[in-house]
């Protein structure tokens, strides 16, 4: 367990829902049934995983088994891009809870820092016009509405996710409310350090997204460049030395580093391992100093279909010259 700022623990690992355009609802269902009777204890949602409900009824199915209490369970949820503003995020979390069946999610995130909208499975190519530029402003309207759905103890948290420090400074100094986590992409060819050393300083948990690098992404996400992260010489050595897949270093580094990996699976087996990965027989330092010279700057969701026009690339999107990119 870890623990947050707010003094709520929250589990070292949980199970992704996000399906890569691969995996279908009730695939994903039946793996949050499995993981939760394996001793998951937490589910990091979205609705634009197009899965809640049926996600929603796997989660009541294991409470109404017996196999987990609710207040046992750590959900997320996030709002989608179209549903930003006054007022819809508040719609975005009914319709959310009623999807998952629950009076409260436990982390309710902004899912991207831009309200722009683009339909779900659209290629990498793909652009809306009406797309804009981050704006503080905009931004802290959103966000007004998310601390009040924790006044309202919707959720028990709040989060953020694709941030940016030049972002998070501008954005945290105004928040009544401060995040208790922040997602980003996380693994060990694109490690983050800094983003990940600036939210630990602020009293922010880490949680890191695609985990093992994400190896089914959709092809939107592929380009020729990306390293394999499970196929780093390094990392292949570390795992012959711990005697698993390679997947299960990339869960051992982060738990290591004090992040929260969500790992997606649909396969007992794989999902079953990763959690024993993160909970059991941990990196030495030396593997820990050696997983730390892998880090290959290896951005694989890069964000380009939220681009606005007259933007430069999908760059502009993660204010690479330390300033907010307008
Ligand atoms: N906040 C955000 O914007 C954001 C963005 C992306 C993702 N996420 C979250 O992060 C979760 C995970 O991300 P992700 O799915 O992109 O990447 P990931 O977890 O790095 O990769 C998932 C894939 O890894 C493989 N895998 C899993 N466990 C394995 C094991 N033990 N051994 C070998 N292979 C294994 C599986 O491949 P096969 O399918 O080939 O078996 C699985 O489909 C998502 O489901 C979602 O909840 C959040």
């Amino acid at each position: 367990m870890f623990h947050l700022h707010t003094g709520e623990a929250i589990p070292t690992i949980g199970l992704g829902t996000f399906g890569s355009d691969k995996y279908g609802p009730n695939e994903i269902a039946e793996a949050v049934y499995g993981a939760i009777r394996s001793g998951y204890r937490l589910i990091d949602c979205a609705s634009v995983y197009g899965n809640e409900d049926k996600v929603g009824a796997a989660i009541e199915r294991a409470v109404k088994e017996g196999a987990v209490r609710r207040d046992e369970l750590f959900i997320n949820s996030k709002v989608w891009n179209d549903m930003h503003g006054r007022d819809d995020p508040m719609l975005s979390l009914a319709k959310t809870l009623k999807d998952l069946r629950v009076d409260y999610v436990d982390c309710f995130f902004v899912h991207w820092p831009f309200p722009n909208y683009h339909a779900p499975g659209c290629d990498g190519d793909s652009r809306n016009p009406d797309s804009v530029p981050f704006r503080t402003e905009r931004f802290l309207a959103t966000w007004r509405e998310m601390e009040r759905l924790y006044r309202l103890g919707l959720t028990r948290c709040l989060g953020m996710s694709n941030m940016t420090i030049p972002k998070l400074e501008a954005i945290l100094p105004c928040c009544e409310v401060k995040p208790a986590l922040i997602e980003m992409e996380m693994h060990p060819s694109f490690q983050q350090k800094e983003l990940f050393d600036y939210c630990v300083a602020c009293g922010i948990q880490p949680v890191g997204y695609s985990p093992i690098g994400s190896p089914s992404r959709p092809a939107r996400d592929r380009a020729p460049e990306d390293v394999v992260d499970c196929e780093m010489p390094e990392l292949v050595s570390i795992a012959k030395a711990h005697n698993v897949h390679p997947a299960l270093v990339c869960l051992k580094w982060q738990v290591g580093r004090g992040s929260i990996p969500i790992p997606f699976s649909v396969k007992p087996e794989q999902y079953e391992a990763n959690l024993r990965a993160a909970t059991t027989d941990p990196l030495t330092e030396d593997e820990m100093r050696v997983m730390s010279t892998l880090d290959r700057g290896c951005r694989l969701i890069k964000g380009q279909v939220f681009l606005w026009p007259g933007a430069n690339g999908w760059e502009d999107l993660w204010d690479l010259d330390g300033e907010i990119t307008l």
